[in-house]
């Protein structure tokens, strides 16, 4: 098991974290956390459980949670495209309890440490702020618009960072 612990001597993250988490692999044990986490994260866009599912055992996914005193706090997955240096952040979200403390930051930089690929992309919601803020500052800018592209009708705006190059 892949274990990582946020270095508070670290310089520049700027924010203080007031209690420690740890950021693993998930496995299909997390199912049941992980159902709980997106209903709480993801009112309109929860995933149904054959897409948990995939996320946690399907091959070539990078899958991690965020745990805090042995409960999931936060998820991330992504995955490469074959044949393409490109991969794509295809869901990360915390618990509202657990929000601000930097857990979907370091959840990213775990995720983004992992992956080979030159480029990496993810989707949101046109009026998701937060996530839209939190891509912005680590880096990602706007390279696409799919209109329409939600269920009731909102766009996606789709973000892109250019990472492991030179
Ligand atoms: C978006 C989300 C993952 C952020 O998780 P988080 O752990 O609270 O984010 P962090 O604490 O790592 O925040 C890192 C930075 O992102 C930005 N940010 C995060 N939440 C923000 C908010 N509510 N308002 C403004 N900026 C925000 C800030 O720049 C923040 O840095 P700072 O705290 O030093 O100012 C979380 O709000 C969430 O799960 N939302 C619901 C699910 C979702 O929308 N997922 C993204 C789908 S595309």
């Amino acid at each position: 098991m892949i274990s990582w612990r946020r270095d508070p001597s670290q310089p520049g993250r700027g924010y203080a974290l007031t209690s420690e988490f740890d950021i693993v692999e998930a496995s299909l044990r997390d199912l049941g956390e992980l159902r709980r986490l997106e209903r709480e994260c993801f009112e309109l866009d929860a995933w149904p459980l054959i897409d948990l599912v995939a996320v946690l055992t399907f091959p070539g996914i990078i899958r991690l949670k965020a745990v805090v005193n042995g409960k999931m706090a936060g998820f991330v997955a992504s995955d490469l495209r074959r044949g393409e240096d490109l991969a794509w952040i295809v869901t990360i979200g915390v618990l509202p309890t657990f929000r601000r403390r930097g857990i979907a930051r370091e959840l990213m930089y775990a995720c983004e440490a992992r992956l080979t690929a030159k480029r990496i992309r993810l989707s949101v919601r046109r009026n998701n702020l937060p996530a839209i803020k939190l891509y912005q500052t680590e880096g990602y800018t706007q390279v696409d618009v799919w209109g329409n592209y939600y269920a009731d009708g909102e766009d996606a705006l789709i973000l892109e960072k250019k990472v492991n190059i030179g």
